[in-house]
């Protein structure tokens, strides 16, 4: 990996226009208002990754957590632009060493299985949900 990358973690240091448009630009983000998307990453663990040469937010990622058994990994985006350079690889693997994280069983949902395989995930058998109303 030769970008100059850093993790950023928490929500007061996520920059907002960026995770905002970067998650409506997904299939999972479509219809989600700006308002909507900080409310529910500020109720969660949030994890950026900033690319120190940019100078900018590139990456993003949040954790739903007990901190004990569960923790649920959601909208994982990077930057449309920097797809393909292994900064989503980064943010994964940081995520998955979190002290807070590396003893839970990390759920998600994907289109994209492979990019988890490749990072030590196992497809699930079952899934249920009950959609919001
Ligand atoms: C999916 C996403 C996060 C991957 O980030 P990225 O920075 O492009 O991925 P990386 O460059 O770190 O790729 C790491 C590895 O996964 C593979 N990979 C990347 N995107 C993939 C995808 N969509 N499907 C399958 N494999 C993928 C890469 O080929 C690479 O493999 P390698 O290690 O053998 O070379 C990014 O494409 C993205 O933001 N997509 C839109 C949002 C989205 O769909 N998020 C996932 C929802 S859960």
């Amino acid at each position: 990996m030769s970008k100059n990358l850093e993790m950023i973690h928490g929500e007061a240091v996520q920059d907002w226009n960026f995770v905002a448009s970067a998650i409506q630009g997904t299939y999972f983000g479509v219809g989600r208002s700006k308002d909507e998307i900080i409310n529910c990453c500020r109720a969660s663990k949030c994890f950026g990754v900033r690319d120190k040469d940019l100078g900018q937010q590139v990456a993003f990622a949040r954790i739903v957590t007990d901190g004990v058994i569960y923790s649920y990994l959601a909208d994982v985006v990077v930057h449309p632009m920097m797809r393909g350079q292994g900064i989503g690889k980064f943010l994964i693997q940081a995520i998955i060493e979190d002290p807070a994280l590396r003893r839970t069983n990390i759920n998600l949902c994907t289109r994209d299985p492979s990019f988890y395989q490749k990072l030590g995930f196992q497809e699930g058998q079952q899934f249920f949900l009950r959609a919001r109303k």
